[in-house]
């Protein structure tokens, strides 16, 4: 027993000292940047990170400058705040930073999927063939049918539509634009009616999931939480089946070139169903958030809905739906809508909140915009914060906490594309999309798909907040690094299809 219990410790002691001992050990060497590694042996400042990214980040920048480096779970972690630098790690010309390595441990831990050689590239092939271009073009008619479908149901307009209906705004765009964006993707069968019951019980799901999500990344779940997460996992498996989805027409080419090439690659069908699951995550997760809150600005500016209004009648003519019809909607003037896109912008810039990490592969030399170099350290990590850097910097961004839906248009009404940071014309003015190779390659069909719901409500539905004095709901802070976030709480609105006297 005696014996036992000393073996025992002295494990422990071993476990422990090779786990902390070499954070107790690292020292900061010459033209380093400066290193804190927080009082918690191996934590070091994990929790106040993964609390609140941005206040944790504010304050580590204003106690250390411009670059540091931070312990976060046994990991170092070293942030570049000043924009101007950017350039280079995002170019990375000689290939010394890694992101793939990143978001390939992320990508098993959290969908179970274990990315196949190339599996980058080929997102990004099938993204540029498939979401952008021409093929962006059909998707953006079969968005349109969906979100028809949807929002007017299978038959089109009914008769008794034009009565005023209550919900809660977040649920409602969330709910939409994710019923839309997956049937679009994924495909439909020859049964519209129970794609849609379908479809309906997999958001229910998601957003169960989604909830979850940010301290699932962060291994902060409690046990119950945890197979909680297990069994929605495995559901997602089976509810995005390929075998299941065998008898579907109509799924994108966009997943259906992904899932030929890893087919090809010999991938195994589980992985396939894990693969499905990822691209669900990401090109739905954000869309709704975004569209909640582009309505909500609207909705809490009224300069910014009518200049919305009058640039959607401008290009869509005067909007009228008869009984038993879908959206009448050009689908080109999706192209000429600069007042859109700078709300689109302005809503971004104030809510998309990403963290970008690059895994340092070779010792490499970081050069700041100022002239000075800093040594990084192999096996280090990398990591830029642009809502912080960015987006909330008051030289490039004046009141940047303030909505200003044109913020981003010129005087004469074209797009605006010149900001500067201390005088210099800055090339990474927003970076809601991260940047770089890992750069969001389903953008493009993120905005169309946001920018026609957000036309649909405004053109053919009268819309208002329930108390029009409903302040802005607060962010939810522990959605801080992972693309849009998300309100703590919804907001009551009520619409109605506008009457068609
Ligand atoms: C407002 C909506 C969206 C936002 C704010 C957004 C943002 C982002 C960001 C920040 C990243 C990661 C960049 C990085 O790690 O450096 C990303 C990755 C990705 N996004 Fe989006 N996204 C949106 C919509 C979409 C849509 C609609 C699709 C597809 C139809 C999509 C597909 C993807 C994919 C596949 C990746 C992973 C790319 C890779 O592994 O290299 N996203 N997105
Ligand atoms: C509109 O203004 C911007 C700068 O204010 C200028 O660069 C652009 O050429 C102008 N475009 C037109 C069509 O006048």
């Amino acid at each position: 027993m005696v014996l036992w219990s000393l073996v025992l410790g002295a494990l422990l002691v071993v476990i422990v000292g090779y786990v902390c001992l070499p954070g107790i050990l690292r020292q900061r060497r010459p033209q380093e940047p400066p290193l804190d590694k927080g009082t918690v042996p191996w934590l070091g400042h994990a929790i106040a990170f993964r609390r609140n990214t941005f206040e944790f980040l504010k304050c580590m920048w204003t106690k250390h400058g411009d670059v540091f480096t931070v312990q976060l779970g046994g990991q170092y972690f070293t942030f570049v705040m000043d924009p101007l630098s950017f350039g280079p790690i995002l170019k990375d010309a000689k290939r010394k930073l890694d992101f793939s390595q990143y978001a390939r441990g992320l990508v098993l831990k959290v969908f179970g999927y274990r990315a196949i050689n190339g599996n980058n590239q080929m997102i990004h092939s099938a993204s540029t063939k498939h979401l952008m271009g021409n093929g962006l073009e059909d998707l953006n008619k079969v968005m349109l049918d969906s979100l028809s479908l949807i929002m007017l149901g299978p038959k089109g307009r009914s008769l008794d539509a034009s009565c005023w209906r209550e919900d809660g705004l977040f649920h409602f765009c969330y709910d939409i634009l994710f019923k839309a964006g997956y049937l679009s993707l994924f495909g439909y069968t020859k049964d519209k009616e129970q794609d849609l019951l379908q479809a309906e019980e997999l958001f229910t799901q998601f957003r169960k999931f989604d909830l979850l999500f940010p301290r699932f990344v962060y291994s902060l779940l409690g046990p119950r939480e945890w197979l909680e997460v297990g069994r929605l996992q495995h559901l997602f498996y089976k509810m995005l089946s390929v075998k299941h989805n065998q008898e579907k027409d109509g799924i994108s080419n966009w997943i259906c070139y992904m899932l030929r090439f890893l087919r090809e690659q010999g991938a195994a069908p589980d992985m396939q169903d894990k693969f499905n699951f990822v691209m669900l995550w990401a090109s739905q997760g954000n869309t709704g958030p975004t569209s909640f809150w582009a309505l909500f600005f609207l909705l809490k500016h009224p300069e910014a809905m009518r200049a919305v209004r009058e640039e959607a009648t401008q290009v869509l003519g005067k909007a009228r739906l008869e009984a038993g019809q879908s959206f009448p909607f050009q689908l080109s003037a999706l192209q000429c809508t600069p007042v859109l896109d700078s709300v689109m912008e302005e809503t971004l810039r104030l809510r998309a909140a990403p963290a970008l990490f690059r895994v340092v592969h070779e010792d490499y030399i970081l050069k700041m915009a100022s002239g000075k170099e800093y040594r990084l350290r192999h096996g280090d990590i990398v990591g830029l914060f642009p809502y912080l850097s960015v987006h909330m910097d008051p030289d490039i961004h004046p009141e940047p906490t303030a909505f200003k839906y044109n913020r981003f248009l010129n005087p004469n009404g074209t797009r605006k594309v010149d900001f500067h940071k201390a005088g210099k014309k800055i090339h990474h003015y927003t970076m809601p999309w991260g940047s770089g190779v890992s750069i969001c390659p389903g953008r493009f069909l993120a905005l169309s798909e946001i920018k026609l719901f957000v036309l649909l409500m405004v053109t053919y539905f009268d819309i208002e907040l329930v108390d029009p004095d409903t302040p802005m709901p607060p962010v939810d802070p522990q959605r801080w690094g992972f693309g849009t976030i998300q309100p703590t709480h919804d907001v009551r609105f009520r619409y109605r299809l506008q009457p068609t006297e």
